[in-house]
């Protein structure tokens, strides 16, 4: 065992050790794996739990110098189809060539039923994903520390591009087909991620112990998935049946993908719905760097839709619109005396009548400056498909 790892099974015991010392159990895992795409499990606390198969193998890769080598070899691996690249460590091949196949459990049709409906109910989607999820994540402390103090943290338009690059492959028609690029982005991210397991311990900065546990994977999962559908469903966006089924199918094997075990990966919405009161709520809280991450998030998301920032009132009421008041008071995002009020009118009016319930005449002048405002977001986040790399990273946030 690397001196590392000692060090790292130090801070889980101890960190164990020390809630437990403290008197502070915290709330038993309750959560039953019957309600799991796997229908069983052990039913252990998924927040002692990170990738077994990863961690390991990402932790040789740095013990052996070669991070460098191994993200020069993985550049050229873009498609599902390619053969995993030569080149790599043979441990590291392994590990990739198992974790690209799909789990026994995906169903194709239901993926091709989950493009269709990005493409009927697309805009809400991506606008909840991408604005939604992100702001949801800032207000996760330990997301939004885990974030601020890795590499990408310093440079955050580079990371929301590399993040949108994973929510254009999810959303994209042939995600999971052989000309589609979603299993190397979610293999890629599963390496990112174990990545920053290895290295986010050795920051100063870092003292909650191992990060991205299969608990905090959760936490992230239900900002996306099931807080967008949640979302739909008060905004009234009309969702069919399968739709609605093929979406979370998909979602669940992003899930399978990105390492979550099957047996914490919900089977129905109301499963999903019920692990999220669980493990979501309790997980959102505010912290400075949180604060700092939405401003620089916002302030990107104002660029682009006015160059100069002029809308910034304009996003800020967005984003509160979106992710409601308790959240963004969390995240500093200031209330707007104009904008808000104008928000909370012009949206329900833009969405009415994209699902054909009211008449143009009725919708309010503001709907068409947010609905322009957020045709510009999903640009900005989908990255219009430009070709971006999810590279492993090899330090901590430089300052
Ligand atoms: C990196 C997605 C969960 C922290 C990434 C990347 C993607 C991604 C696409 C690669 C982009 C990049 O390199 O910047 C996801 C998804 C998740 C999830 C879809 C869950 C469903 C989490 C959680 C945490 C986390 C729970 C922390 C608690 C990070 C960090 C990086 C990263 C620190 C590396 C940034 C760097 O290179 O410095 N994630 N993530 N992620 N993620 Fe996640």
């Amino acid at each position: 065992m690397t001196e590392l790892n000692r060090r790292k099974m130090l801070i889980v015991s101890g960190g164990a050790t020390l809630l437990g010392a403290m008197g502070m159990a915290q709330p038993a895992w309750a959560w039953s794996p019957s309600g799991s795409v796997a229908g069983t499990g052990a039913g252990t606390d998924p927040k002692w739990v990170w990738d077994a198969e990863a961690d390991p193998v990402l932790a040789a890769v740095f013990d052996r110098g070669q991070v460098a080598a191994v993200n020069q070899a993985l550049r050229t691996w873009t498609r599902n189809d390619q053969p995993t690249p030569s080149g790599l460590p043979p441990d590291l091949r392994d590990f990739v060539e198992h974790a690209r196949q799909l789990p026994s459990w995906a169903d194709q049709s239901k993926l091709d039923a989950a493009a269709d409906f990005m493409k009927v109910s697309g805009r809400f989607v991506n606008l909840l994903n991408g604005l939604g999820g992100g702001m949801l994540s800032t207000a996760i402390p330990n997301e939004a520390r885990a974030v601020y103090y890795s590499k990408g943290g310093a440079d955050m338009k580079d990371r929301v591009a590399k993040t949108a690059k994973l929510g254009y492959d999810v959303g994209s028609l042939n995600a999971y087909r052989p000309d589609g690029q979603m299993i190397v982005s979610a293999v890629k991210t599963r390496l990112v991620h174990a990545a920053v397991r290895h290295l986010l311990p050795q920051s100063p900065h870092w003292q909650e112990g191992i990060p991205i546990s299969q608990n905090d994977m959760l936490v992230t999962w239900h900002t996306l998935p099931t807080y967008t559908m949640r979302k739909l469903t008060d905004w009234r966006v009309r969702v069919s049946f399968a739709h609605s089924a093929a979406y979370l199918h998909s979602w669940q094997v992003t899930g399978h993908m990105l390492g979550i075990r099957d047996e914490y990966l919900p089977s129905t919405w109301d499963a999903a719905y019920a692990q999220s009161k669980q493990v979501l709520d309790p997980a959102m809280g505010p912290t400075r760097e949180g604060v700092e991450l939405t401003d620089v998030l916002l302030d990107m998301l104002a660029e682009q839709t006015s160059p100069g920032r002029v809308d910034r009132p304009m996003v800020n009421a967005l984003a509160r619109y979106i992710i409601g008041d308790r959240f963004s008071g969390w995240n500093g995002i200031p209330r707007e005396p104009i904008w808000d009020p104008l928000v909370g009118t012009a949206f329900p009016a833009l969405v009415a009548f994209h699902e054909k319930l009211i008449p143009l005449p009725l919708v309010p002048q503001a709907a068409w400056v947010l609905d322009e405002a957020i045709r510009r977001y999903i640009r900005l986040w989908l990255s219009e498909g430009r070709p971006v790399n999810i590279e492993i990273p090899d330090m901590n946030r430089p300052s």
